[in-house]
């Protein structure tokens, strides 16, 4: 059993917890920004090829104390780097410090790193070089209260980087962001689900990832792991034929995203292309005024304009709300809608009581996801 950390955005820790647990993850801890877990290694690779909200999988290497700087280092140097990963990596350190008498966290990095080369110059007289943008293999370091958790992340980029969006529109979600509202929505797959304001997409394409069952993972040519002295690529590739079984193209619910900018429009065809799930999602340019679902029932996802004002928009933030408001209350009977909201002002404008509001950080903007029934 091996102990891990997996990250996410404040907000999201509830779903990644229940996204862990159906992976057969055990011992499982929403903490702030991320859940513990613990399992065997093969669990560390299902979790990111299937994980939808985490950004990181952290393998947890030790824990010691670290009140001063010599502390640190050999806290560090305890840890047998050379059985983890080659003298031939290109490593980076990145650290955080939190209410610790060690105060800065580049002095912390450094400190590890001096203890990670140390350990490989006594046991096979050479040393790892360090590549802080584009390492082979990263290791993390903790420090709060003076406690340390050393790490090593499995995910190497960031699994919010799927390799779908070549076409990033303004202000776009992070993918791992845009599933786990899905997946707050309690969405099932089923009904229709509709974005009036998609962007780049990236709602409607995790949420047909998500009712296809495609494993994120599948997207992306490579992973930490890769790198790491235990890395079993039979396993990885029996993993992988799993995942692409259990893609199924049947059954979903119509999914569609809308937008005012038919440059947004164009660029989230092609990344829904890209993410191979074009023929279960559809776009078109549409005003929030004209947005109309269409069917009875489903569930309306929608990420709108921030305080700030985005090109193409016609009117103020407040008159965006007033019409998605109007749209709802006129055309959506039957529908639930979630909005993501960054701006409480501009959200009273939508004139309709939220029934419930999850709160959820989106990058720096602390959020609201609010849930609005027209019945
Ligand atoms: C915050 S962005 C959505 C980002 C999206 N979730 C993504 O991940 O790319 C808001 C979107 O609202 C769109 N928008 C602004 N005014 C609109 C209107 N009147 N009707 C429909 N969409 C509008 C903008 O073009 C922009 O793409």
């Amino acid at each position: 059993m091996y102990n891990y950390f997996a990250t996410t955005s404040k907000g999201l820790e509830g779903v990644l917890a229940d996204e862990i647990a159906a992976l057969g993850g055990k011992r499982i801890a929403a903490g702030t920004g991320g859940v513990s877990f613990s399992g065997n290694r093969e669990l560390s690779l299902r979790a990111n090829l299937w994980l939808r909200t985490a950004n990181r999988v952290l393998l947890q290497l030790s824990e010691f104390s670290a009140p001063t700087p010599e502390a640190l280092y050999e806290g560090a140097k305890a840890v047998p780097w050379p059985d983890l990963f080659t003298v031939r990596s290109k490593i980076a350190v990145e650290a955080t410090v939190r209410d610790s008498a060690i105060t800065h966290s580049h002095f912390a990095a450094q400190k590890t790193k001096d203890a990670v080369v140390d350990r490989f110059r006594d046991a096979v007289r050479a040393r790892p070089d360090v590549d802080t943008s584009a390492p082979d293999v990263r290791i993390h370091l903790r420090i709060v209260r003076d406690a340390c958790t050393l790490s090593l992340d499995t995910s190497g980029e960031s699994l919010n980087r799927r390799g779908y969006r070549a076409d990033p529109a303004d202000a776009s979600l992070r993918e791992t962001v845009a599933a786990g509202i899905v997946l707050l929505s309690g969405w099932d797959g089923q009904v229709p689900l509709s974005d009036p304001a998609c962007g780049a997409g990236t709602i409607p394409i995790e949420a047909a990832l998500f009712a296809s069952r495609f494993a994120p993972g599948l997207l992306r040519a490579s992973f930490g792991f890769q790198k790491h002295a235990d890395y079993r690529p039979k396993l990885w590739s029996s993993l992988l034929d799993e995942a692409r079984g259990a893609v199924r193209r049947s059954g979903t619910g119509r999914i569609e995203g809308c937008d005012i900018s038919a440059e947004a429009i164009g660029g989230a065809g092609r990344n829904a292309q890209r993410a191979g799930v074009s023929d279960i999602v559809s776009f078109k340019r549409r005003d929030i005024r004209e947005f109309s679902p269409g069917e009875p029932s489903g569930v309306i996802i929608c990420n709108p304009p921030y305080g700030i004002r985005i090109p193409g928009e016609e009117g103020g933030i407040e008159e965006f709300y007033r019409a998605m408001g109007e749209a709802f209350k006129k055309r959506c009977r039957g529908w639930t809608a979630y909005v993501l909201s960054g701006s409480p002002t501009a959200t009273r404008h939508i004139g309709l009581k939220a029934s419930r509001r999850f709160p959820l950080m989106n990058g720096p903007i602390d959020c609201r996801l609010l849930k609005y029934e027209m019945y």
